[in-house]
């Protein structure tokens, strides 16, 4: 399965969920490879800060011909993540072009809801040539019990693609976990981050089967 994290809205979590995505599914045992689409580098950044065992591979990759490449460059594994770049647009269509399942984290703030009208369009520009394209929203950074938190799926709504069930918490330990190079799961286990994180993996490769 190829997933690719893209929203040319920065700083909504595609690098935080990309490396919790690639550590969940790469903790069954399968062979995942992490692919650094963004010029900005943040996935290799995280991978140059772990000092523990490697659980899966990561590669920089920021052209405009990832879904040219991928086909190579995926050999011998299961699973592939594309860390999409923010903003820059042949980029994020590159990485569109090469996944299976496109998964675009949204904050929920109006901000947020309004510029995910750029990555829908880029989703349905790509379907015209891969119909079989499939993409979902995931709330991430949720303030529990918060109105917004309710409304942005509502919102969310309004485009022509799907909003995950499972969202992700706003929560330290991603940016203390990236600090160190881990995943959530690493500094706690049975931790709610790492349950929210295991619910998303579970949640998206049953939608993108
Ligand atoms: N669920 C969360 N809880 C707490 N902090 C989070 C969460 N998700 C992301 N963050 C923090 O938000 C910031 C932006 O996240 P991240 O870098 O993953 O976003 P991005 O979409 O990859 O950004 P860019 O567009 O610059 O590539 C980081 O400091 C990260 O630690
Ligand atoms: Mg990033």
């Amino acid at each position: 399965m190829i997933i690719g994290l893209l929203n040319q809205k920065g700083g909504v979590g595609k690098t935080t969920l990309s490396v919790n995505l690639a550590a969940s599914l790469s903790r069954t045992g399968a062979r995942v490879l992490l692919i650094d689409a963004d010029p900005q580098g943040s996935a290799l950044d995280w991978a140059a800060a772990r000092q523990a065992e490697q659980i899966f591979s990561v590669v920089g990759l920021p052209r405009a011909t990832v879904h040219k490449e991928i086909g190579q460059i995926g050999q011998g594994y299961d699973h592939i993540v594309i860390d999409g770049p923010p903003r820059v647009t042949d980029l994020a269509r590159s990485a569109i072009m090469a996944a299976d399942v496109v998964l675009i984290p949204v904050q929920p703030s109006p901000y947020d809801i309004w510029a995910a009208e750029e990555v829908v369009k880029l989703i349905e520009e790509a379907r015209i040539y891969k119909e079989s394209l499939k993409a979902a929203f995931v709330v991430n950074r949720k303030i529990a019990n918060t109105a917004i938190g309710r409304d942005v799926r509502e919102a969310l709504a309004a485009y022509p693609v799907q909003v995950l069930a499972s969202s992700v918490t706003q929560r330290v330990v991603f940016a203390e976990a990236a600090a160190q190079g881990l995943a959530v799961h690493e500094i706690d286990q049975n931790g709610s981050a790492a349950s929210e994180i295991e619910a998303v993996a579970a949640e998206l490769m049953e939608f993108a089967r």
